[in-house]
């Protein structure tokens, strides 16, 4: 295991009511000027706006509103809400929704503060900004564990990349599994997958021979599988969409990156994909690991016979390792299907005269990834998934 150091700073209040319990008391300690964070309405259709609102109300805080965050948030729309911030003196940030609403708030909290251009000061001057808006997130739709870490996944239109930048962690996160129920089907199958791609991404880093990290890791995609089965069986149980929304919240705390570096390429590769085409990020996973992943082999074929035994329940008697690496990419693919996420970009609406070379340069190589791809290789795995 490698050396690290550990830190945890987000509290969570999870479960139903978990805003009634907890945002009164959370409210008292913050400042008086209140910026709301939204996407574009699903929390004024569910109730869930009406429900904070009412809450910000009864606790006299002067709310200004900042809606229409989108999917894949620009970073025209981080500017914009900095601007509004530093208008309003806001002294805090409720974001409310799900990743790319979260992401929004925590590059909006660093940049308000900070005088440089943000993407300019982590890019090019290689700068960490210090000083942040506090803020608090409600989670609507789980996947992205967005609320547990202080990185941003921010398009820049402008120079046509999807990249991370690092903002602030939240003071607080809510979970109330009871306010993703109104999720699509779609969306709760892109965002479960997400999470299991993100634990695959931990694990599939270095070291490679198998810790306590893993160990966990291999528990968290288990639960995730068993939990997106029984989502497809009975999609309005309560109790398994807690549980996906707790492992959401797993895989992106931290624990699971603990002594290891990380994987990350395919992250790496769908982000880039999203810049070009605005894609939704689960069901870009869900096209381009299977491609990926088979160009793993042979390297691999040690963590992917691990996991076809300790995650996907393949028997190994009589089976080489190699077998058994093939039944774990086999038993990935089917389970994408079966989630009924796209298994081809042009099911996905990407027209096939995408750039996908200017996509593969301009996708960050990761220092985890147990294969070094040039550009050709990129370019190679997503035209077979066209
Ligand atoms: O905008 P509204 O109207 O709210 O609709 C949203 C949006 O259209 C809808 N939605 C959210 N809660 C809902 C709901 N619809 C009905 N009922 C509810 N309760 O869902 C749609 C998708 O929302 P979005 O936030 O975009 O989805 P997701 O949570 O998957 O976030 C994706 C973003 O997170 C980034 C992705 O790259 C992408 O930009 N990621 C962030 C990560 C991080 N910071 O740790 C890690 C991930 O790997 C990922 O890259
Ligand atoms: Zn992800």
């Amino acid at each position: 295991m490698e050396a690290f150091t550990y830190k945890y700073p987000v509290q969570v209040y999870f479960g139903e009511q978990a805003a009634a319990r907890s945002l009164p008391k959370e409210l008292e300690r913050i400042g008086q000027n209140v910026l709301l964070a939204y996407g574009g309405g699903s929390i004024k259709k569910n109730g869930v706006y009406d429900e904070l609102r009412s809450i910000l109300q009864n606790a006299g805080k002067t709310v200004t509103e900042f809606s229409g965050i989108m999917p894949n948030p620009t970073y025209a729309k981080v500017q914009q809400g900095a601007a509004l911030a530093r208008e309003h003196g806001i002294d805090f940030i409720l974001a409310v929704g799900g990743g790319s609403v979260i992401d929004c708030c925590k590059i909006i909290s660093a940049q308000a503060k900070l005088d440089a251009d943000i993407w300019d000061f982590e890019y090019a001057q290689h700068g960490s900004p210090t000083d942040f808006i506090p803020m608090g997130a409600v989670v609507t739709a789980f996947g992205t564990g967005a609320e547990m870490n202080n990185g941003a996944v921010i398009t820049n239109e402008e120079k046509k990349q999807k990249s991370p930048l690092w903002g602030a962690f939240y003071d607080f996160a809510i979970l109330d599994p009871v306010y993703t129920m109104t999720m699509p089907m779609l969306q709760v199958m892109s965002g479960a997958f997400d999470s299991l791609s993100h634990c695959m991404e931990e694990y599939m880093g270095t070291p490679r021979t198998g810790n306590l990290t893993d160990e966990l890791n291999e528990a968290t995609q288990r639960s995730i599988i068993r939990n997106i089965r029984a989502t497809l069986q009975t999609p309005q149980d309560k109790n398994v969409r807690s549980e996906l929304m707790w492992a959401a919240a797993v895989a992106e705390n931290g624990m699971l990156k603990i002594g290891k570096t990380t994987d990350f390429q395919c992250h790496m590769l769908e982000h880039q994909l999203g810049a070009y085409t605005d894609c939704n990020h689960g069901q870009g996973l869900a096209v381009l690991h299977p491609a990926l992943y088979r160009r793993y082999l042979p390297e691999a074929a040690p963590q992917f016979a691990r996991l076809a035994t300790e995650v996907w329940g393949v028997d190994p008697n009589g089976k080489t390792e190699k077998e058994l690496a093939e039944a774990f990419l086999n038993a990935l693919s089917a389970f994408i299907r079966e989630a009924g996420l796209p298994t081809a970009l042009s099911e996905m609406g990407i027209p096939e005269d995408t750039d996908y070379a200017a996509i593969a340069r301009s996708t960050i190589r990761t220092g985890g990834c147990i294969k070094k791809f040039d550009d050709q290789y990129l370019i190679d795995v997503l035209k077979e998934c066209i």
